[in-house]
């Protein structure tokens, strides 16, 4: 199978089906009857948006809701990817959809969505959002890829204007089946790679979902939580071949000694050969958080 791993773009698409299913129930539910006495237009303001994942997921959801969106994303190819796939997106359903240089409208009837592309970093997110305005901030996949120091001025912010919060699939583990012995030793090698040093400081990595849950419960904000698994069953070998090069890739990185570099490649002939037989499974563990003043 060839799969373009260094492609964000394909890879996001790749993953959306999974996150679909994998996203709590409950926790949505929490968001959608917060929101459901909200009369005016909702403002919802999504980080690290990728490739409009988000507005694509939320637009039917949010049933009587005009909806204003920012997406914010550092990475600009990725925010021209997302007029893309939501002009699509628009087509499929049989939307109506009016694009300007710096904001789409996305019309279903008497529904209306506003959406506004921006190039930047959380860090900024007060220069890039109106956060006076903004009613909740969303997030899926993306906590783990910034620092708990980013996290905490993130947080202050939106609990200055009282912005509810709402982050799905924030990683917290991988586990393999059929087990084996190196298993533990791979994750720790892979989640220690996810806070190596990087020029923002040390990601959350792995540690995300405590430590956001810290630091909300910190912020006196009325948290809830659930899990968001991925469950990668044999014979889903597209999400299985990623996995396995993101582990790879990672591991690379770490400066192994000769005998652990031993232990690695054995471990991953063994995966890879399951994976092409079709007896692997991988599980993906996450949690979905909702939270309000
Ligand atoms: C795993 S992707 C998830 C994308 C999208 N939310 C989705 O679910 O398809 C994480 C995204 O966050 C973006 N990102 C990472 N760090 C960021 C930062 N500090 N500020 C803004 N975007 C960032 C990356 O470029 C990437 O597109």
């Amino acid at each position: 199978m060839h799969l373009d791993y260094n492609n964000p773009i394909t890879w996001l698409e790749h993953r959306y089906d999974c996150d679909v299913q994998a996203r709590n129930a409950s926790i949505e539910e929490k968001l959608l009857s917060f929101f459901k006495p909200h009369e005016s237009v909702l403002h919802i303001t999504d980080v690290g948006s990728g490739t409009g994942t988000n507005v694509c997921y939320y637009f039917d959801k949010l049933l009587n809701h005009q909806q204003e969106w920012t997406l914010i994303e550092r990475h600009d190819p990725l925010l021209q990817a997302a007029r893309e796939r939501l002009k699509k997106f628009a087509d499929k359903r049989g939307y109506l959809w009016d694009e300007q240089s710096d904001q789409v409208q996305l019309v279903d009837n008497d529904k209306r969505a506003t959406i506004r592309f921006v190039t930047g970093d959380v860090n900024h997110i007060e220069t890039l959002t109106d956060l006076e305005k903004a009613d909740v901030l969303v997030a899926n996949a993306f906590f783990d890829l910034i620092s708990f120091d980013q996290f905490d001025a993130l947080v202050k912010k939106l609990a200055q204007h009282n912005v509810a919060f709402l982050s799905t699939l924030n990683y917290y583990e991988t586990s393999f089946y059929p087990f084996l012995e190196e298993d533990h030793q791979i994750m720790r090698w892979y989640h220690m790679h996810m806070k190596r040093p990087q020029p923002f400081g040390i990601a959350m990595g792995a540690d995300c979902c405590e430590e956001m849950l810290d630091l909300l419960t910190k912020h006196h904000l009325m948290i809830e939580q659930e899990s968001s698994q991925w469950h990668l069953k044999r014979g889903s070998t597209t999400m299985q071949h990623y996995i396995l090069h993101f582990i790879e890739n990672a591991l690379v990185e770490l400066n192994l000694t000769t005998d652990e570099q031993k232990l690695l490649n054995r471990w991953l002939n063994t995966r890879k050969e399951q994976l092409h037989d079709r007896t692997l499974e991988i599980i993906v563990d996450h949690n979905d958080i909702f939270a309000t003043e």
